[in-house]
């Protein structure tokens, strides 16, 4: 590693506190005049490196710089990464890394995407100062249904935006998160099966998060049905981190999804149950979502009283004001 990228880690363990020219010298094991080459080249990078006579350096603490160094300071060590400045879709990336056989956890991440994919074959729109991220898992044993791990997805983000910045989001079913009424995040989980022994190979789950995306860097077609959770500025943590997050809790709930114990926390985010919503199937029809079952399908009733069972495949529903 560099001598600056050295330092940039010594500065990310230390976000917003100084680190003396000497301190850093000594733990880089260079002198003070290569750390000061170290600091002007992070500058000429972009990085907001504070320099303060008597205290030394920092990074100020509402920077948000997300470079390998600031992700590798919240993943745990072993963590393959890649991050990219721009990609068309971290979840292609993440998709050919895996038939390279990128180990289970291994992360994607770009700062944005150009053709970032949404379900059903829509699109994802990717501008700067949003989370892009895409993991490799590959299961072991029995494989749980595709929107069972989108769901149980959709609860770790909720968990770690809960955590580190205090917002509950909740869940519209079965991919969507939803603040303050409109989408600020998204889910897709692709699968691949092994041609020959039909078992599944690899997943690749990949989460789009609007953090710090200002509305109008959004497209006039999405504005009104999409925000960020802090579109103002202001994010309590760097995206590092919050993307670190996300990681370790999607890990979690991996390890813990055949218990199903998941479930209960994403009916309790739904905003969909026990409202009328229009199921957006080949004909639309408008019914009442009734239930979420142990497969994380929704159940909706029709106001003949048939219940029809939807999978996450084929259909999308939209909220209805309730009566
Ligand atoms: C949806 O809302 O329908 C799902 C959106 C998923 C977007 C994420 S962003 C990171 C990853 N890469 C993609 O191209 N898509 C997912």
């Amino acid at each position: 590693m560099t001598t600056k990228s050295r330092l940039l880690s010594l500065l990310e363990q230390s976000r917003g506190s100084f680190v003396s020219g000497q301190d850093a010298a000594t733990q880089l094991h260079v002198s003070r005049a290569a750390v000061w080459k170290a600091v002007q080249a992070l500058r000429a990078a972009g990085l907001p490196v504070e320099a303060m006579p008597g205290s030394g350096y920092r990074l100020g603490p509402d920077s948000d710089f997300l470079s390998p160094e600031s992700l590798r300071t919240f993943l745990p060590a072993d963590t393959p990464l890649q991050l990219l400045a721009e990609t068309t879709s971290t979840n292609l990336v993440a998709k050919q890394w895996a038939m390279q056989d990128a180990a289970h956890g291994s992360l994607v991440v770009a700062l944005c995407q150009t053709s970032g994919r949404g379900r059903l074959g829509r699109g994802f729109e990717s501008p700067a100062g949003g989370i892009y991220m895409s993991v490799v898992l590959r299961p072991r044993g029995e494989m749980q249904a595709t929107a069972c791990i989108t769901a149980a997805v959709a609860v770790a983000v909720c968990r770690a935006v809960e955590s580190l910045c205090g917002i509950q989001l909740s869940i519209k079913w079965v991919n969507d998160l939803f603040f303050q009424g409109k989408k600020c995040c998204g889910i897709l989980t692709e699968a691949a099966s092994g041609l020959e022994t039909g078992s599944l190979d690899y997943m690749v789950v990949g989460i789009g998060l609007n953090y710090t995306i200002t509305q109008a860097a959004f497209s006039p077609a999405v504005q009104d049905i999409v925000t960020s959770l802090y579109p103002q500025g202001g994010a309590p943590v760097p995206r590092a981190q919050l993307c670190a997050e996300i990681h370790a809790q999607l890990l979690a709930q991996f390890e813990t999804l055949a218990t199903g114990t998941f479930l209960e926390e994403y009916r309790r985010r739904s905003l969909v149950l026990d409202r009328p919503v229009t199921v957006l199937a080949a004909a639309p029809y408008t019914a009442t979502a009734v239930e979420i079952d142990d497969a994380a399908r929704l159940v909706v009733q029709t106001p003949d009283g048939a219940r029809h069972t939807l999978s996450s495949g084929e259909i999308s529903v939209r909220m209805l004001p309730a009566e």
